[in-house]
């Protein structure tokens, strides 16, 4: 197939407990469908991994079908499917992963296997996502800083072109988007814990007295490293310190939330600065929390002003199936990933950049 033909993408995603699927044309977004299994998850505070593999099994077909018929797009149209193969959960990747080759085989389609993580930093090369939020219309330039902060992940990456990652940092315990969800725990604000966190500090008054003070884990450390276990366990002990009320509840997510976001964006800004990024570029489920993104923007325009970002729109932040197709269309356009047999495709739960 010639290298610049735009090629029509079914994307799938089931890494953890979203069912996903995605019809693309090159880097358009046809139809982006996303089951979330939040109403079962919601019950046990928690991903019960049995339970989602069960939910992927009986959603997979039917959301596909949604995807395929949301963009009008019958099956022998399409040129490829990209499935995410890791990292993740290994009962609900096997669905995914299965699915594809299964549908593959019948529809005598290739598969192409993505990375999860590669996919988060994806969300922000779509049809119009790739314009810079803080400049009129600029488009993304290399290299770039990404942080990508999910349930599963916390990682700074230097992206120099397509496809050339090197990790800068990454998280040392808990992922960032998982210090939200335990805090949330803690502070019965129920699940998930990023959104419940930023509603909650939403209504927290700036002159709390006596004021929660939280410290900012690994913010001086000179690396691009993370650490949010202390934090959540600074959490748990001064709540259990407190007399518990709403008051001092929403006084220490609004605290616990500028706490991580503090570090996050400081963090970022040092590496954009060290590797004299031209772009930062925000991924993954956390980078729907608009204090993250105000904070990131605010601190850019101060520190770094000629320096482009790009914030993925909030349907592309939590896991979806978009993203792994437009991760895909960069490797056709890039071609430097010769397809392999279909059979030969595997889940890969360590897969790094
Ligand atoms: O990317 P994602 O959907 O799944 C993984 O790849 O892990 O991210 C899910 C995570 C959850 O931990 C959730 O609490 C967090 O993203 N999240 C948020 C917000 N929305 C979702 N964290 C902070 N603020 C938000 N608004
Ligand atoms: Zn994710």
């Amino acid at each position: 197939m010639p290298k610049n033909k735009k090629r029509v993408i079914l994307a799938i995603e089931t890494s953890c407990d979203e069912t996903a699927a995605a019809i693309l044309v090159g880097d358009k977004i046809l139809a982006n469908i996303v089951y979330s299994q939040l109403k079962i998850h919601q019950k046990t505070k928690g991903i019960v991994p049995e339970a989602a593999s069960r939910a992927h099994i009986e959603k997979i077909i039917p959301v596909i079908d949604r995807a395929l018929c949301a963009a009008k797009i019958p099956p022998d149209k399409l040129d490829l499917i990209a499935v995410t193969v890791g990292p993740g959960l290994i009962g609900s990747l096997l669905i995914g992963v299965d699915t594809a080759k299964a549908l593959g085989f019948v529809w005598h389609k290739k598969v192409m296997p993505i990375n999860h993580v590669e996919g988060h930093i994806y969300a922000n090369f779509g049809f119009k996502n790739g314009q810079a939020i803080n400049s009129k219309s600029q488009a993304i330039n290399f290299p770039v800083v990404c942080l990508i902060v999910s349930g599963g992940h916390t990682q700074l990456i230097l992206m120099r072109g397509h496809g050339n990652y090197k990790l800068l940092g990454s998280t040392l315990d808990d992922a960032a988007g998982e210090a939200f969800d335990k805090v949330a725990n803690i502070l019965g604000l129920g699940y998930p814990g990023g959104p419940a966190i930023a509603a909650a500090a939403a209504k927290a008054k700036t002159n709390c007295k006596p004021k929660i003070l939280l410290p900012r884990p690994l913010i001086n450390s000179g690396d691009f490293n993370f650490s949010f276990s202390g934090l959540k366990t600074a959490v748990l002990y001064k709540f259990q310190n407190l007399k518990i009320s709403k008051f001092k509840t929403v006084a220490m997510a609004a605290e616990f939330q500028r706490a991580a976001i503090e570090v996050l964006v400081t963090k970022t800004i040092a590496a954009a600065k060290k590797y004299q990024a031209k772009s930062i570029i925000l991924g993954g489920g956390v980078a729907a929390n608009k204090l993250l993104r105000q904070e990131l923007k605010k601190t850019m325009r101060q520190n770094l002003p000629s320096t482009l970002l790009f914030l993925p729109p909030l349907s592309l932040c939590t896991d979806n199936a978009a993203m792994i197709g437009l991760c895909a269309y960069y490797h056709c356009l890039k071609s430097d990933r010769s397809l392999k047999d279909n059979q030969e495709i595997k889940v890969n739960l360590q897969m790094t950049l």
